[in-house]
């Protein structure tokens, strides 16, 4: 373990950065023209028209991606955020696309599909992937209500606090399997976004989302720090002193769905008194939740007839009364890594240290705590996050994560080459790309 090795780099062939700039983005771009096609299709001929200028745009941008060109400056559409890109970009010597680091470049690739959009007088507010998202959570359908029933029992009987037979210590054993059931559904939640779709099907999804899939995958969390969590947040209830909890939102639909039941978990339990939100501000690695999104998913909930009309009357209670709140901020849809947040974005790390904790989802976000670079595996979770892994950096860091990436630390010795063993291309990191394997982990920067 030791010092930050660089950023993994569209170049390493050994890398998924490669298999997704060469296999995975010009799929994505491609159903984007079909999305864009397909809605320009019925509209007015202005719209139309713009609707094909995008559409050129994409194609443009996918064959420069295709054939390594130059990565080209982002066109101004008034965003605050462009000068940084284009800046950064700068700084790495103008790359050509194959040259680029990989978080640098993918997060570039959504913001420039973004800009043809912004650029546009019809198309502004256009989600490109909203029907892809949509269409994915009604194939959660089974999971949603499967889950929804559960929380259903468990919040009435936490709001009537049924006296638990049995001892203190089994009371307490108790609730920490609950929490620690709470916290890796809310995990496994990452397992299947949709940015990973070109290779994957519903049905996949739809198996990876039942109960027993999620049983049978405790084995695969290959470093849990899930119960100093739970010391914690029990402490501080215990003390008195419950506050606030942040989610970092990744994918919308069947993610944000266990998202929020992870968030109205701790709020009936008693560990924390609000939750704060994060969504993107715009359409972004396919799935990630945007505020429309949220508001989406707590509609669809409205169903009369089941369960989940529970739900929506518990959560929009919650909405309503600044118990579940939606916070947007730019910096979530920049290139940076978590390393630049004090500096680059020092409101928003001062409000994250208002938090007891900050709890960051998916793959994307622990790239960016991480910086995306190519650390020993054994390495410090603290140490490989940088600022916000000193001692005392005010915030407290959450990540649950399934491994959709080559960056993962906090490994114990050996096992990154036990799990690449037995793979005929041991040279990669192949093990931790398809989201099976997770890890929780854990820093106290309140310490
Ligand atoms: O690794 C594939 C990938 O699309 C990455 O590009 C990205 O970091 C990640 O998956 C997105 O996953 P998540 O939604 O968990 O952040
Ligand atoms: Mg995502």
């Amino acid at each position: 373990p030791g010092l930050p090795k660089e950023p993994y780099r569209i170049s390493d062939k050994n890398s998924f950065a490669y298999v997704s700039a060469r296999d995975r983005w010009p799929v994505i771009l491609t159903q984007a023209v079909d999305d864009v096609f397909k809605h320009g299709d019925s509209e007015d001929s202005n719209h139309r028209h713009e609707g094909s200028k995008i559409i050129r745009q994409i194609a443009q941008l996918k064959f420069e991606l295709q054939h390594d060109r130059l990565i080209r400056p982002l066109e101004d559409d008034g965003g605050d955020d462009i000068k940084g890109y284009n800046e950064e970009l700068e700084k790495l010597g103008n790359p050509k696309w194959f040259d680029a680091p990989w978080l640098f470049a993918e997060c570039y690739l959504y913001r420039r599909l973004n800009t043809f959009f912004t650029n546009s007088k019809t198309w502004k507010t256009h989600d490109v992937f909203h029907v892809q998202k949509a269409t994915a959570f009604r194939s959660s359908r089974a999971a949603v209500l499967e889950l929804a029933s559960r929380y259903r029992q468990l919040v009435s009987s936490l709001k009537n606090s049924e006296q638990p037979t049995g001892t203190k210590e089994a009371t307490e054993e108790g609730e920490k399997k609950l929490f620690t059931d709470m916290c890796e559904i809310c995990l496994w939640g990452n397992a299947t976004d949709l940015s990973l779709l070109t290779s994957l099907t519903y049905a996949d999804l739809q198996q990876l989302q039942g109960s027993r899939a999620r049983k049978a995958a405790s084995k695969y969390i290959l470093d849990s720090q899930v119960d100093k969590v739970y010391e914690l947040l029990k402490k501080q209830r215990d003390e008195g002193k419950v506050g606030r909890v942040d989610i970092v939102l990744d994918n919308s639909g069947f993610e944000l769905f266990v998202d929020l039941i992870f968030g109205g978990y701790l709020l009936t339990a008693g560990f924390a008194t609000e939750i704060v939100f994060h969504p993107k501000s715009l359409p972004w690695f396919v799935s990630d939740v945007l505020p429309g999104d949220f508001t989406d998913l707590i509609n669809a909930l409205r169903d009369p007839e089941s369960d989940l009309k529970f739900l929506f009357s518990e959560w929009s209670e919650l909405h309503t009364n600044g118990k579940f709140l939606l916070r947007p901020n730019r910096f979530w849809t920049t290139a940076a890594s978590y390393w630049r947040l004090p500096s680059a974005a020092p409101r928003l790390f001062e409000d994250l240290k208002q938090s007891e904790l900050v709890i960051f989802k998916g793959d994307l976000n622990y790239r960016k705590l991480t910086a995306d670079a190519a650390w020993d595996p054994t390495t410090d979770f603290s140490e490989a996050i940088g600022e916000l892994g000193k001692l005392g950096s005010g915030v407290r860091v959450l990540a649950l994560r399934t491994c959709k990436a080559d960056v993962v630390v906090g490994l114990s010795e050996g096992k990154d080459l036990a799990l690449r063993s037995g793979d005929p291309e041991e040279g990669k990191r192949k093990w931790a790309w398809s989201g099976k394997w997770a890890v929780i982990q854990f820093w106290d920067g309140k310490l």
